[in-house]
């Protein structure tokens, strides 16, 4: 019988969460799990848990002798079903932080399903778990009604998208996993070829050259909930394997392709969180944003924003500042109203952080009802600490905190020096949701070994303007790419593309790829671009980031059902793993491992 009927005849007619004061006097039938027992004197309560949360089930041995019996053995996440009448909780037992907390079901019947051992961590949720624990035990964590809601909000935020883009004309389009390397700038995966000895296929970092090709071949309007992989360094906001909402359209121009992805984000605000945005988003150019807030993804919920002070104390006395800008360096501050009030010590641990990062220093100037508090008051003249204190417009009771250094340092010095205040001394609104485009990125940056290379991809078309740039001087050349910034994170980013193949051939040639490499390796895309390629533009936002920030989590793995570990394995299955040295041989692969330090 058992074997045939796992329920013992249990067919469920709500979910937990779904009894309410209207099913009063009705008879239910409820499956879940044992969130919490306890025993008031003879009545046993039972927490009974589901996916959206947790309803009280009471076993009365006056009501139901044989099924408090059974409630008695009860211990946390048995599996259970309770057959019962919804009962109105007594007044004085009721409990307003509940959704079911004005009701209980008074219990006929019980029966266990199943039973469990006894857990590595609680899943109370105002209990905070190690990490480790969590992600090892996945199935547990993810039973928190805090959990799941997360994933009933990214469910939704699929469903939207979809209808969204469909609405607008877009074809939902996939494209294979098993490719070769695309250029986002990351490691690749790499999956070796059993039938091709020697090759390898690469995971794609995006769908970014299939896109485009898509448009070549004249579908109009693509997009794809898609995975993406990426061998890079991670973080709370960036995982090996993450989701795109990705799309590419033709004939369409800049402002054009942000007001359809403006309106698809402010659906998804206003379905789910009932919030109206404000549009057009707020746009800065890549200039303003690394100038005023020292990156390219300012959080614009509070101010902090930087000035440039290197005119203003060009003159003075202070040798650190003298030395940094004669050596073409610059003299940047920000003004943090009311920080006057900052202890010595905590100006001095604000000190000894931008010297982690590697700042020289950080000098801070208290503004007083006498002028400039600081350090180095003495080598500033009065005309110097009057310009400053109008530059700054700074008032009675701010604190202004400088760096001195070269520009490409201090900028993201004093940018992450903005977000750490701001994280201290609470000056975030956590309601607010602040969106910023960023625009006018330039086309080219040098990276860490001074080689030229692009700043989005290479296939991002150049401003019409700056066109003659390429020639001379490429650095200065400004490129039609976007960002979309939500609180600080980069939630999207795109540009309109090259459709012309001779201008693909001079970017690429600009990067230093030669003919010869070009064509292994986007030999395909620049083939594509030779017939009739149209003019088309498009976007990919990271779906994981998006979820996070409506969900109000603070790291994406919180939004990712099974995500990876800083160390880019998954507790919950270990992977990566070892695999058969007979697969290995299939696949032409030997492994070579590094040394293991000599142990002394
Ligand atoms: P990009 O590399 O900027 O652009 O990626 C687009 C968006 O994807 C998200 N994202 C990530 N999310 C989680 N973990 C990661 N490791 C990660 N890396 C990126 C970010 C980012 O804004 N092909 C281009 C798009 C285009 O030009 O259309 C691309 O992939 O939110």
């Amino acid at each position: 019988m058992d074997a045939l009927d796992p329920f013992h005849g249990f067919q469920r007619t709500h979910y937990c969460t779904e009894i309410s004061e209207a099913d009063v006097g009705k008879e239910v039938q409820l499956v879940g799990w044992v969130h919490r027992r306890r025993d008031h004197g003879g009545v046993i309560f039972v927490d009974l848990r589901d996916r959206g949360g947790t309803v009280q089930a009471v076993f009365n041995p006056q009501h139901s002798p044989e099924s408090h019996r059974k409630a008695d053995t009860l211990r946390n996440e048995f599996v259970i079903g309770v057959k019962g009448v919804v009962l109105k909780r007594p007044e004085g037992m009721t409990n307003p932080k509940l959704k079911t907390g004005t009701v209980e079901v008074m219990a006929d019947e019980l029966a266990i399903f199943n039973r469990s051992k006894v857990l590595p961590f609680n899943l109370d949720e105002d209990l905070e778990v190690d990490e480790v624990l969590r992600l090892r035990y996945r199935y547990l964590d993810l039973r928190r009604p805090s959990m799941v809601a997360n994933f009933l909000m990214r469910h939704k935020v699929s469903k939207i998208t979809r209808d969204y883009f469909d609405v607008h004309g877009f074809y939902e389009i996939e494209t294979p996993f098993l490719t070769r390397s695309t250029p986002e700038g990351a490691r690749d995966y790499l999956v070796p070829s059993r039938v091709s000895a020697g090759s390898f296929y690469a995971l794609p970092q995006s769908p970014q050259l299939l896109k485009q090709i898509l448009m070549v071949a004249g579908l109009d309007r693509y997009f794809q909930i898609v995975r993406c992989f990426r061998d890079e360094d991670l973080r709370a906001d960036r995982q090996p394997e993450f989701t795109q909402v990705d799309l590419e359209m033709s004939f369409v121009e800049r402002d054009q392709l942000i007001e359809i992805v403006e309106a698809w984000i402010a659906q998804l605000f206003e379905q789910l969180l009932g919030k109206t945005l404000e549009r057009p988003f707020a746009s800065m150019s890549y200039a303003e944003a690394v100038e005023a807030y020292g990156v390219d993804n300012p959080d614009t919920r509070y101010g902090l924003k930087m000035k440039d002070l290197t005119d203003t104390v060009r003159e003075s006395a202070f040798q650190v500042f003298r030395q940094v800008i004669e050596g073409g360096g610059v003299v940047k501050a920000l003004r943090f109203p009311g920080g006057a009030r900052l202890s010595r010590r905590e100006l001095d641990n604000l000190d000894g952080m931008a010297k982690d990062w590697g700042a020289g220093g950080l000098i801070w100037a208290k503004c007083t009802a006498e002028g400039l508090q600081s350090p180095i008051s003495k080598f500033l003249s009065e005309d110097i600490v009057g310009a400053t204190i109008e530059r700054m417009a700074a008032q009675e009771g701010d604190l202004l905190l400088m760096m001195a250094g070269a520009a490409d340092e201090v900028n993201p010095w004093m940018g992450r020096l903005r977000a750490e205040l701001a994280e201290a001394y609470d000056l975030i609104d956590p309601s607010e949701h602040a969106f910023t485009w960023i625009l006018d990125f330039p086309l080219f940056e040098r990276d860490k070994e001074g080689h030229i290379t692009s700043m989005h991809h290479p296939f991002t078309a150049p401003q019409e303007e700056d066109l003659p740039l390429l020639d001379g001087n490429p650095e200065a050349c400004r490129s039609l790419a976007y960002d979309l910034v939500l609180n600080g994170t980069e939630i999207g980013g795109g540009s309109i593309r090259i459709h012309q193949v001779d201008t693909q051939k001079k970017i690429l040639s600009i990067l230093g790829i030669s003919e010869a490499e070009a064509e292994e390796k986007f030999g395909f895309l620049l083939d594509a671009l030779s017939y009739g390629a149209p003019p088309h533009g498009g976007i990919a936002f990271g779906l994981d980031r998006l979820v996070m920030i409506l969900a109000g989590a603070k790291s994406l793995r919180e939004v990712i059902a099974f995500p990876k570990t800083q160390k880019a394995s998954c507790l919950l299955t270990q992977s990566p793993g070892p695999v058969d040295a007979e697969q290995l041989r299939e696949l032409h692969v030997r492994t070579v491992l590094p040394k293991k330090p000599a142990s002394d």
